[in-house]
């Protein structure tokens, strides 16, 4: 998959620019506010001294290292504070390529596309394994397609774009399989907090050496501009995680880190619950309209995006323009997610708006 400059940014460009009022659903950055104690840990840093102004231990700040081990259940030692989940998620993939053997790394088609821009960038070959038509991951199509050049696995539950969540069975077979074939998993849960279908199981679930979580807190706090994720490696992966890491970055934001660890241990869990109540109102409402336009789509059972296929219409960058254009909502191409999705069109419920873009939608389409 071609994919050196992110469709993203040409499409919010594209709305951006464009001469009238627009609806963006392009991107992934939540539209509803952070915890409180985060932005009193952002205030309160503010204020520190200088010597708190300088890097945080490469690894991450320790207390922020056992808040995330606790919660988790696993050892400090296990994890690594990131620069967000994408780097969780290169570090994670380029250490376990290094580390097994084979340079295959498999992805499901359709696919979260930073991970196939990744694996060119990392010299992996791709192999796709195509999800189901509502976004699950059979397990026995990964068994067909793995092999012994495949060294890592990387899945993504709850899922961008399909929303899928993967049960614990998937889970179990996905590290079983990697187990069997001496591959990595990685398993990126940066969704978690937006589990609409009460399923979502952590592969943290299943102890084993052949898998690493991924996961970070810029959609379940709502900071995608903070920067703050992380990877929970097994002990022998741990050396080349922390070497990759430093020489990438050095350190995550200290500033952010301890924002972060502050809002953590005060943010109650109404804040979660109420932004899973949006998302699913939001759900409600645009399938609604959906329905009543006779649209085909996936409704999520996780994450916040809907994928939808309207008859006539493919999901061609062409027609994301038309649509900007003409109907003034902004959404993603599904040539953007691999070649399993290319009918249709990715739309990110991170507006207030998602009934009025969903009658734009209808008008010009239904
Ligand atoms: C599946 C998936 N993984 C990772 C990321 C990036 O997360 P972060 O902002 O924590 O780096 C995103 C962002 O949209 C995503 O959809």
């Amino acid at each position: 998959m071609d994919y050196d400059r992110p469709l993203f940014f040409r499409v919010m460009q594209y709305a951006d620019a464009a001469d009238r009022d627009v609806v963006d659903m392009v991107s992934g950055n939540p539209d509803w506010a952070p915890p409180e104690a985060l932005r009193e840990g952002l205030r309160e840093f503010a204020d520190r001294e200088p010597e708190a102004f300088q890097y945080s231990a490469s690894e991450g700040d320790r207390p922020l290292r056992a808040a995330i081990a606790d919660r988790h259940g696993v050892d400090t030692e296990s994890v690594f504070v990131t620069n967000g989940t994408a780097e969780a998620n290169h570090v994670a993939t380029a250490c376990a390529l290094d580390a097994y053997p084979g340079d295959e790394v498999l992805l499901t088609d359709p696919v979260y596309p930073y991970y196939a821009g990744r694996n060119d960038l990392l010299k992996a070959e791709t192999r796709y394994v195509d999800a189901d038509a509502d976004g699950h991951l059979d397990p026995d199509r990964v068994a067909e397609a793995i092999g012994d050049d495949t060294a890592v696995v990387v899945v993504n539950s709850p899922n961008n774009p399909t929303g899928a969540v993967y049960g614990r069975e998937t889970k179990r077979a996905l590290v079983d399989l990697c187990e069997d074939h001496d591959a990595c998993l990685v398993s990126d849960e940066v969704y978690d907090a937006f589990d609409h279908s009460g399923r979502f199981t952590s592969a943290l679930a299943f102890d084993s050496p052949n898998r690493v979580v991924t996961n970070g807190f810029s959609k379940s706090m709502a900071i995608t501009g903070l920067r703050v994720g992380y990877c929970v490696v097994p002990a022998h992966l741990q050396d080349a995680v922390r070497t990759r890491h430093m020489l990438t970055t050095i350190a995550a934001s200290r500033p952010a880190q301890a924002a972060v660890l502050r809002a953590l241990r005060e943010t109650p869990d109404a804040y979660y619950e109420a932004n899973r109540q949006l998302v699913e109102d939001r759900i409600e409402t645009f399938t609604a309209a959906l329905d009543e336009a006779g649209a085909d789509y996936t409704a999520p059972e996780g994450s916040f995006y809907v994928l939808v296929r309207f008859d006539g219409f493919p999901g061609t960058l062409e027609n994301v323009e038309r649509l900007i254009d003409e109907a003034g909502v902004a959404g993603m191409p599904g040539e953007a997610f691999g070649s399993s999705r290319t009918e249709w069109l990715r739309f990110a419920l991170v507006t207030p708006r998602v009934d009025e873009a969903a009658a734009r939608l209808t008008d010009y389409l239904g």
